[in-house]
């Protein structure tokens, strides 16, 4: 965090709330810098809890979970932690069951509540316990990485991973209150700030061109968590999430779009084996991809795809798909593995701010020109 955004405490910054408006299902979003040590009221107000678990993983409760647990006391609730190992692979089903027995352990019934503190991983996972346990319990989220405050925390998608792939096994459960204390994000390592910064630029390429204009021109202050750039900026991501999201609940339509640059992005994480590679960094790559092709098949105009690069590259995210031969992506791409020629749902720009579905085969998606362009080392190759 810079030095001015490490001034926080002394120089208030107005806290900010969205509501993510789902009828009776609606729930505010409270965004602030420094907030954490007053989450405690929001939680009993917004829950009526009694009784809380506070899931987190030891990185993250090391630094934040005292704050929160002293507040939630403060505030007349009866609060324990629970920690989960770090990593996407506690995304499962065995981690689900040792935190049912620790919901038991604890005495959790329909009075009590879920918190989760952390990133997508641990949001997604306890959430998915919270949806589950007792037929569903209220859920609070305390995202702590940029990914999770502007993506995974809104929404109410909760999931875990199967060996078989990921995020297989889920339900639909909103949260009764996302609550962001972007302070948070200084022990976040640059790396994972960058890959959320990718989700920064999905939302305001697929739905806010002046939003987009405004990352352009504060990306360095946003790179190094200015906070007066920061919260207004972590606050349009949200609202723009919220407004996909309340318009379309159970992704059956507009939802698709914000899986902008995950076609391609998801191929590349399966073929790297979700190895060396993060989510955003692929959703990068996948974006500038999308772009191309956009323009390409003259959906786009020119220079869309090279607008959209210049930013990600500014956040210190990679943008080119690494090799693979074509037919390995296409065969990562291939969601019906029995049809060579089904469709997929493929989202282009049709400029910055603006995104659209079309369906498109993967040999579409990924023409034969292309694996014959990015060959690297072709002119060497087979050389004695
Ligand atoms: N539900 C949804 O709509 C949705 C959307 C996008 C992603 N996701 C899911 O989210 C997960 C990815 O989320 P993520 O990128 O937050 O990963 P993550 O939760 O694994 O966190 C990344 C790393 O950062 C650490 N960390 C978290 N907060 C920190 C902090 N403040 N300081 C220092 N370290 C911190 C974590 O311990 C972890 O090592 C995936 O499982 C993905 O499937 C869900
Ligand atoms: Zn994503």
């Amino acid at each position: 965090m810079s030095r001015r955004a490490a001034g926080a405490g002394r120089v208030a910054h107005r806290p900010r709330r969205l509501t993510v408006a789902l009828a009776e299902r609606s729930y505010p979003v409270e965004l602030g810098a420094g907030t954490l040590a007053g989450v405690g009221a929001a939680v009993a107000r917004r829950t009526g809890a009694s009784r809380v678990a506070l899931v987190t993983v030891p990185g993250v409760g090391r630094r934040y979970a005292a704050r929160v647990l002293r507040s939630l006391r403060a505030a007349g609730l009866r609060a324990s932690r629970i920690d989960v190992p770090d990593g996407d692979a506690s995304k499962s089903l065995g981690q689900v069951k040792r935190l049912y027995e620790a919901f038991l352990d604890l005495g959790l019934d329909r009075g009590s509540a879920v918190v989760a503190l952390g990133g997508g991983m641990v949001g997604d996972l306890a959430g998915f316990a919270a949806a589950t346990y007792l037929r569903g319990l209220p859920f609070v989220q305390i995202p702590t990485t940029l990914l999770a405050m502007v993506d995974a925390s809104i929404g109410g998608k909760v999931a875990v991973n199967l060996r078989r792939g990921k995020n297989l096994v889920g339900a639909f459960h909103q949260p009764r209150l996302v609550w962001i204390d972007v302070e948070t994000l200084a022990s976040l390592p640059a790396r994972e700030r960058a890959a959320g910064f990718a989700e920064v630029v999905k939302a305001a390429a697929l739905w806010d061109a002046g939003f987009f204009a405004g990352l352009e021109r504060h990306a360095e202050a946003l790179r190094e968590l200015e906070i007066r750039r920061l919260l207004p900026t972590l606050e349009r991501a949200c609202a723009i999430k919220a407004e996909v999201v309340e318009q379309d609940e159970r992704e059956s339509g507009l939802r698709m779009l914000l899986n902008l640059g995950h076609t391609l992005g998801h191929a590349v994480e399966t073929l790297r084996g979700y190895r060396g590679i993060l989510h955003g960094e692929a959703v990068s790559m996948g974006m500038v991809y999308a772009a191309r092709r956009s323009e390409q098949l003259e959906l786009a105009p020119a220079g869309t795809a090279e607008r959209l690069e210049a930013l990600l590259v500014r956040f210190g995210l990679p943008t080119q798909l690494p090799w693979f031969p074509r037919r390995a992506y296409l065969e990562a791409l291939r969601v019906d593995k029995k049809s060579r020629d089904s469709r997929i749902r493929y989202i282009v720009l049709r400029r910055i701010g603006r995104a659209e579905v079309v369906e498109l085969t993967p040999a579409q998606i990924l023409p034969a020109s292309w694996g014959r362009r990015r060959r690297p080392g072709r002119r060497t190759r087979g050389a004695p």
